[in-house]
């Protein structure tokens, strides 16, 4: 078996709001691949960006916390690690790019100053040699005349452009795990595809591995090897990228995967997974799936299910996996 890269072992982050404890990601397991794409994909407010901001000690706190769980790198736990440590790392050997790449870029500074930053902290490179070095990832993200453009602000930079610089920014010390946040949703569809295909293949060049957040299932047919869907700060289904899209078994990725618009059938209305996500703040007796469920029975409502091993590298939170015949299942 191989070796994972990043384990994350029941996660669990709550937020302190006015209305109570909103539990954003709740248990929350799964591991990372050296070299793969991992997807992580489920519906708004699911607990996708909670979960990667745990991994590099960004959870804002107050009001978050983490409240257990464990996030295992190199054999040690990042959760406990100190400052200077997640410093160390982030940037350096675990990425980060997010969607809206004006917050991530520092407005008053050049775009050659930001993409030879990390090279200068992490690998101790002169100011002269990191920005030689930044202006060869500018080329190799494709910016056009890149050597004019290190000079440049990022508010002079169109937002596909100022994409590709956060991947710059966050490739140039060649980490072994990168993770990107929804990195496309705010670009013109056909930038997007650019964006994503040039990420793609700098991930395939530095054989690191990818952690892929994203509404697009369409992006994830494309570029993953596996999947994790979450639904209401949990785990729901795990599986390679084929089974996910052939033979899906929980009901919400089924849901998920009959609203995905397909091509030249995007005319119509897409098919919406009826009712709405479960108030975070509320305790949830059963499934946090099941009052949407067209296949929900008794014991769903009253029993929460665990996350079962359905098959090798396959885990789906649902009854059905117990019950198949779901008459039976008395509680
Ligand atoms: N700073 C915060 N303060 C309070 N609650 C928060 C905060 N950040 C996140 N949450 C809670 O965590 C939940 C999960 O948020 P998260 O950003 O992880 O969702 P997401 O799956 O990334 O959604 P999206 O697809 O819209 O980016 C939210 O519904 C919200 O209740
Ligand atoms: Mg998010």
């Amino acid at each position: 078996m191989t070796q994972s890269l990043l384990e994350i072992k029941d996660l669990s982050v709550y937020f302190d709001v006015p209305e109570g404890v909103a539990r954003a990601v709740d248990g929350v397991s799964f591991n990372v691949l050296p070299g793969e794409t991992l997807a992580l994909v489920g519906e708004s407010g699911c607990g996708k960006s909670v979960t990667s901001m745990s991994i590099l000690g960004l959870i804002p706190s107050p009001p978050g916390r983490i409240e257990r769980g464990r996030i295992i790198y190199s054999g040690r736990n990042l959760l406990e690690e100190k400052e200077e440590h997640l410093r160390r790392i982030r940037g350096n050997e675990i990425s980060m790019i997010f969607q809206e790449p004006m917050t991530s870029l520092n407005p008053v500074l050049s775009i050659g100053r930001q993409v030879a930053e990390p090279l200068m902290v992490h690998r101790g490179l002169s100011r002269e040699d990191a920005t030689a070095e930044a202006l060869s990832w500018l080329e190799r993200v494709r910016i056009p005349a890149a050597a004019k453009r290190l000079e440049d602000y990022p508010h002079q930079l169109s937002g596909g452009m100022r994409q590709r610089v956060m991947i710059a920014m966050a490739l140039v010390c060649q980490p072994r795990l990168l993770i990107a946040d929804e990195p496309t949703t705010a670009l013109d569809v056909t930038i997007q595809a650019q964006v994503l295909t040039l990420m793609h293949s700098l991930k395939e060049e530095l054989g690191m591995a990818l952690m892929l957040i994203t509404h697009d299932l369409g992006v994830v047919a494309q570029v993953a090897r596996r999947v994790v869907v979450m639904y209401a700060g949990q785990v729901v289904e795990e599986a390679p990228v084929a089974d996910i899209f052939d033979n899906p078994f929980h009901p919400y990725t089924q849901g998920l995967l009959r609203s995905m618009p397909r091509l030249g059938q995007n005319k119509g209305r897409l098919a919406e997974i009826p009712g709405t996500v479960p108030v975070l703040t509320e305790t949830i007796a059963g499934c946090r799936f099941a009052p949407r469920c067209a296949h929900q029975f008794d014991r769903c409502r009253i029993e929460a299910p665990p996350l079962f091993e359905i098959a090798d590298g396959r885990r789906a939170r649902c009854w059905l996996k117990r019950y198949p015949d779901r008459r039976k299942a008395h509680v």
